[in-house]
């Protein structure tokens, strides 16, 4: 692993450049995973999404889904079709961002899901979510931890945030083993799971990170998925 300050003579991406590298803006990553079974939401957060919805429509009423970096939304639309059946879509509402428009055409019955084009660095949460993914998304982001704070931020009282999270991928001055991250989340109460590699927050947060964001290295190699990934580099602050 490269220590600090390797990064002094790296060129370090703007959010800009980010988005049009070949690293993040390819057709060979996995845009569609299912909602469960094989290649599936399901196998990353160890529950069939489609559950989830029902019991929050069972407690509240009504359930909000926002699948960030969301790929072709094939997740998306099977649930939305699972709620269509079950005629209780009228208390959802599914949203899908990501940067690159290949969604899947939603089909005829669906009327609770909608996609939105969009490049998620500086994203500003404008509602509330009982549910919030980053299912492999946040490997290409540039500033990570900005995404994170604010989707965090955004969850409804008893709404959760799941998110692929390799912690190996935010590089911090000083900050070798990600003490630093570890312990920011810990004060905050959110659970990271090193081996899985999934991070989980119950219940809206104001997450602070004493960080500058530098930029993102395109160039970092595979990470454990096997797959080429951005590394995001932060400076602590004096
Ligand atoms: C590995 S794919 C996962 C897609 C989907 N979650 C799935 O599991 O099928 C990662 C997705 O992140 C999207 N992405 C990468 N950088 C992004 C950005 N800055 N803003 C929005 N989406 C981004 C990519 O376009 C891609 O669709």
């Amino acid at each position: 692993m490269p220590v600090w300050p390797y990064f002094v003579n790296m060129k370090l991406l703007s959010d800009k450049e980010l988005n049009w590298s070949d690293i993040v803006a390819n057709n060979r990553m996995n845009r569609s995973r299912n909602a469960s079974g094989v290649n599936s939401y399901e196998q990353e957060l160890k529950l069939r999404p489609e559950k989830l919805l029902h019991a929050f429509i069972e407690r509240n009423g009504k359930v909000k889904w926002l699948d960030l970096c969301c790929g072709e939304g094939r997740a998306l639309i099977q649930a939305a079709e699972w709620l269509a059946e079950k005629k209780i879509q009228d208390q959802a509402q599914l949203i899908g961002i990501d940067l690159v428009d290949q969604f899947h055409p939603v089909p005829e019955p669906v009327s609770c899901l909608r996609f939105e084009v969009m490049a998620l660095a500086g994203w500003m949460p404008s509602d509330r979510y009982d549910i919030i993914t980053c299912i492999h998304g946040l490997h290409y982001l540039g500033d990570k931890l900005s995404l994170l704070a604010a989707a965090c931020s955004s969850l409804t009282e008893d709404g959760v945030l799941m998110a692929n999270l390799d912690l190996n991928s935010i590089r911090v001055e000083k900050d070798v083993k990600a003490q630093y991250l570890r312990k920011v989340l810990k004060e905050h109460q959110i659970d990271y799971k090193a081996r899985s590699k999934m991070i989980f927050c119950k219940g809206p947060r104001q997450l602070t990170f004493q960080l500058d964001y530098l930029g993102a290295d395109d160039r970092a190699g595979a990470n454990y998925t096997g797959q080429p990934a951005v590394d995001s580099w932060y400076r602590m602050i004096k």
